[in-house]
């Protein structure tokens, strides 16, 4: 379904892209700035997500990918993570009781074998129950690492050769994106940073190949409909041109 987003100029109707893919960063800074804990801010930046995500969907988006937690975020306070987990299995809870009004499909990308039983039983749940979905798909990023993603799928077709199954020449850039989380996927026309960070701290690696980034000074839990249109009008002054001329 083809929906439009805010004119680039007055005379002009943008489409979304069909995909964008979120790093939610500068929750952390926010809550600083407000002298309030860090899970304050991670709190505000899941109902950020929420709106966001429902934007999305008005704008026709087909898939949303949004950066949650990376395999570098362990690094932080127990405090912290507990906090981050816990907002986590709210939102999951939420979505499942809400999945028949929503019909959102979710997919996870990453390792969730070390989140605790009781998330993966969640994420296992909200995958399988809305997988009947087919109009909008959040793409949940949660221990995810570009790295780790690729490393995997490079294990998972090498194991496929070990056991004779297909050649190491059978191997093509296509062929191997379906070694990843995001097989199936198409991947992102733009991605978008907000809190004034450049740089993809291990995001979509192989996906973002030719994404138009674009880096916003706002704190994610301040980002609003109107940073989005703007994200999208930014993305379309682009010139994409994949090498060529
Ligand atoms: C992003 O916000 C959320 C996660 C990484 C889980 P941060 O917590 O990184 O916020 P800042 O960057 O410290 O402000
Ligand atoms: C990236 O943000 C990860 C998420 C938003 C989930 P970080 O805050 O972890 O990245 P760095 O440390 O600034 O590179
Ligand atoms: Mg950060």
């Amino acid at each position: 379904m083809a929906l439009f987003n805010k004119k680039k100029t007055e005379n002009e109707i943008l489409p979304s892209p069909k995909h964008i893919a979120i790093i939610m960063d500068g929750n952390g800074r926010w809550a600083k700035k407000r002298g309030l804990p860090r899970t304050a801010g991670h709190a505000a930046g899941a109902e950020t997500f929420r709106r966001i995500a429902n934007y999305c969907r008005t704008l026709g988006v087909e898939y949303l990918t949004v950066y949650a937690f990376s395999t570098e975020n362990w690094k932080r306070s127990e405090e912290e993570v507990s906090g981050i987990m816990k907002l986590l299995k709210n939102y999951l809870l939420e979505a499942l009781q809400d999945m028949e009004k929503n019909h959102v499909r979710f997919k996870f990308f990453g390792d969730l074998s070390r989140l605790s039983p009781e998330l993966q039983e969640l994420c296992r749940k909200a995958e399988m129950t809305s997988s009947q979905y087919h109009e909008v798909q959040v793409n949940f990023c949660l221990n995810y690492g570009g790295r780790d993603e690729i490393v995997r799928g490079v294990k998972a077709f090498a194991s496929k050769v070990a056991s004779g199954e297909c050649s190491a020449e059978d191997l093509t850039e296509e062929r191997f994106g379906d070694y990843l989380y995001s097989a199936g996927v198409p991947d992102p026309e733009l991605i978008i940073r907000p809190s004034g960070e450049m740089r993809t701290s291990n995001f979509l690696l192989w996906q973002s190949a030719y994404s138009e980034f674009v880096f916003m000074d706002v704190l994610w839990p301040d980002f609003r409909e109107k940073d989005l249109d703007e994200a999208i009008a930014e993305y379309h002054r682009r010139n994409r041109r994949f090498g060529g001329v």
